[in-house]
């Protein structure tokens, strides 16, 4: 099973199983946001666009997703007065030119994605130098040994969402990244806040 297929499925239920744990923790990461105004945001991976109620109006945003059934359910967030346009893609091959975005924002997304590392990278190489990177997601700690979710990772990422991912090797082979903030967001430090500057 791929996962467009997966999460064509998991559509109609995402939000009743995501909507009400995740939603303090992303109304938390988009507060980094600040002022918006004239900007222009990439949200790949964006789903059902449970973001989309919680960002602040005077940008340009792009929301993008593998899964029709997913992107559906986003266009009927976008308020009247949002910015907003939604696309398919592939979010390790993005459609974009070179630094297009002041923003990307990588909400349960880095996870997901079968290579992270080329997810991660292609949001560096979309975003323009001066502009940061938001992520909240869930990552193990460099030396976690965490041999249950290694162990279910190659089940669960064929289904919904890896749970082995390292952030610090994601990012360890992209020099053009400076880490500004890395903060614990939930559940003992499983999910994490992230903000990253390209230089
Ligand atoms: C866990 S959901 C997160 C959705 C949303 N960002 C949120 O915070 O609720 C993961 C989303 O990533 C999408 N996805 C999976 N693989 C993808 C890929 N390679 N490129 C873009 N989107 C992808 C899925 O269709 C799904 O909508």
């Amino acid at each position: 099973m791929t996962l467009r297929t997966s999460y064509t499925l998991i559509a109609p239920f995402y939000d009743l199983l995501i909507r009400r744990f995740s939603q303090k923790l992303r109304i938390n990461s988009l507060q980094r946001l600040g002022d918006v105004n004239g900007l222009s945001i990439l949200l790949p991976g964006i789903g059902t666009g449970l973001d989309i109620p919680h960002l602040p109006a005077g940008a340009h945003y792009t929301g993008m997703d593998l899964t029709p059934a997913m992107l559906k359910r986003a266009q009927l967030q976008i308020p009247e007065g949002l910015n907003m346009a939604l696309q398919t893609g592939d979010a390790m091959a993005l459609p974009f030119e070179n630094n297009q975005f002041d923003c990307v924002i990588m909400h349960l997304i880095l996870a997901v994605v079968p290579e992270p590392q080329k997810a991660l990278a292609e949001a560096a190489r979309v975003v323009k130098p001066g502009g940061r990177i938001l992520i909240l997601d869930k990552f193990l700690k460099p030396n976690e040994t965490a041999w249950l979710k290694r162990a279910i990772s190659p089940i669960m990422g064929r289904i919904a969402t890896r749970t082995d991912v390292v952030f610090e090797k994601l990012f360890s082979s992209l020099p053009e990244l400076t880490l500004n903030y890395n903060e614990a967001a939930g559940l003992g430090g499983w999910f994490r806040h992230i903000e990253l500057n390209k230089d």
